[in-house]
């Protein structure tokens, strides 16, 4: 028998009496003062952290805050780490470095470090010794423990710190205070077990395990029934949904049944990996009514022995033929990727490898990194390339997708397509920004009702990052 990777259900009960237990106490604690206990939510990093957060904030509402907008309003801050890249972690600890003067004007004031970042031991114990007004830290794996963890903080009094569990499981049944009325992201699964060699992820985020295909399905049709209309299932490699629960039923299998629930809706998944995404995959997609076409597929280096050395268990040859049965299937397809420029021992030649792969796939979008040492990972023992040149190349990937994405964009001029409006866009305030079926942005002239609803929207122009476009009565 496979053993369950679902949290068993007295300790999501035990999660939410602590909630409870909050509740009451922050109503007796503000009984007659007039004002409301305020959380504020910060999140860094990719879409699973976006939708932990909507958890950890739904958690914070269940226990009698009211979220905000501005830290300086709150009388909690809950910071949700990434530790992806270098940069992220600098990130994320300056701004908590930031909130010490916080903490001096409102000594009540209750910080929590959590995610990816602290799941590391050792930045765990950055925290703790260099960060010494941060109230507790847990990792990714103690999501449902979060309101535990505040309880005792305030209890006691004392510091927490608690970077992982024994086991990674599957918290379902809590809180979720989604961002959008008409976007949601939907967990499929959590964990990595593929072990690249420049990646933390499997460190941070434990072994894969699958939600159960009923509780998925659950989620998606409440989720239409709400009238979400875009609906992204996530998971660090959605290809090996169920794979853990053993079977046979297969991520191609779920995306099947959900496609059959009825409903004005798009759906949408990521992260694929290429070594798993299979041809059954892609027929339903090409025959589904709700799958959006358009795939993200990390090809992270066009060379070979990059690939090898990054342990990626494919090849060019591999990756090109997924492209080719996805275009011959999909002609329409809007095929994005992740590339990583300067991983250790990247020649010039795996370099001009990587861009004539660019060439030769065309893909509409690119996601470019560069490499960055992640502490226990194998390549950060490598001989590392220099960063004059990791830079230098990174600029010339930039410049040569920036020409590729441009010219598949005017394909598009003249075409009229269905667009998501999600309301006046925050970069031009003169118009209103949507995204289309293949995920790109488009920019037209709209009205307040629009938001949230699908428009059509006559392509006028096009650079290599949007449209720009009609909106069709
Ligand atoms: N350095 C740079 N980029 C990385 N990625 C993952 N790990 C690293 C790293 N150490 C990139 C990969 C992955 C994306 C989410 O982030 O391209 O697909
Ligand atoms: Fe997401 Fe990975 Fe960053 Fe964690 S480390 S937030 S899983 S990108």
């Amino acid at each position: 028998m496979t053993k369950s990777p679902v949290l068993p259900p007295e300790l999501t009960q035990k999660s939410h009496d602590f909630m409870a237990r909050m509740r009451r106490e922050n109503e007796r604690y503000y009984e007659g003062t007039g004002k409301n206990r305020s959380a504020f939510v910060l999140t860094f990093g990719c879409q699973q952290n976006e939708a932990d957060s909507e958890r950890l904030a739904g958690m914070c509402e269940e226990m009698g805050y009211k979220i905000c907008s501005e830290p300086e309003s709150a009388d909690l801050i809950v910071v949700n780490t990434c530790a992806i890249r270098e940069h992220a972690e600098q990130k994320a600890l300056s701004i908590v470095g930031q909130y010490k003067h916080l903490k001096a004007k409102n000594p009540a004031l209750i910080i929590c470090v959590c995610g990816c970042m602290v799941t590391q031991e050792h930045r765990c114990e950055d925290i703790k010794h260099r960060y010494p007004y941060v109230d507790f830290v847990f990792g990714t794996a103690s999501l449902h423990r979060f309101p535990e963890l505040l309880v005792e903080k305030l209890e006691r009094g004392k510091r927490i710190f608690h970077p992982t569990e024994e086991e990674y499981l599957v918290a379902e049944g809590l809180p979720v205070r989604r961002e959008s009325t008409y976007r949601a992201w939907v967990s499929i699964m959590y964990g990595c077990n593929n072990f690249c060699s420049y990646c933390i992820v499997p460190y941070v985020r434990g072994r894969e395990r699958s939600r159960r295909p009923e509780d998925v399905k659950a989620e998606v049709r409440e989720l239409v029934e709400q009238g979400y209309r875009d609906i992204t299932l996530l998971g660090q490699n959605v290809n090996s949904y169920g794979k853990d629960s053993g079977g046979g039923y297969d991520f191609a299998d779920l995306l099947r049944e959900l496609d059959a629930i009825e409903g004005d809706f798009t759906l949408r998944f990521m992260t694929s990996h290429p070594k798993d995404a299979s041809n059954k995959l892609i027929d339903v997609m090409a025959a589904s009514r709700h799958i959006a076409h358009q795939f993200h597929l990390p090809m992270q280096s066009g060379s070979d022995t990059i690939l090898h050395a990054m342990n990626r268990h494919y090849d060019t040859k591999r990756y090109l033929s997924i492209v080719q049965y996805m275009r011959e299937k999909m002609p329409d397809v809007t095929l994005t990727s992740d590339i990583i420029v300067g991983f250790p021992g990247e020649s010039e030649q795996d370099f001009e490898d990587t861009l004539s792969m660019l060439q030769t796939v065309r893909f509409d979008m690119l996601y470019s990194f560069i490499y960055s040492p992640r502490k226990g990972t194998p390549a950060e023992e490598l001989e590392q390339v220099d960063p004059k040149i990791k830079s230098e190349r990174f600029e010339r990937l930039l410049a040569l997708q920036g020409q590729i994405a441009f010219e598949k964009n005017q394909a598009f001029v003249g075409q009229t397509l269905r667009v998501l409006c999600d309301g006046v866009s925050k970069n031009n305030s003169a118009l209103y920004s949507g995204r289309t079926e293949g995920n790109k942005i488009a920019f037209f002239e709209g009205a307040p009702a629009d938001t949230g609803k699908f428009v059509f929207v006559r392509i006028d122009r096009a650079d290599a990052f949007a449209f720009y476009g009609t909106k069709q009565q």
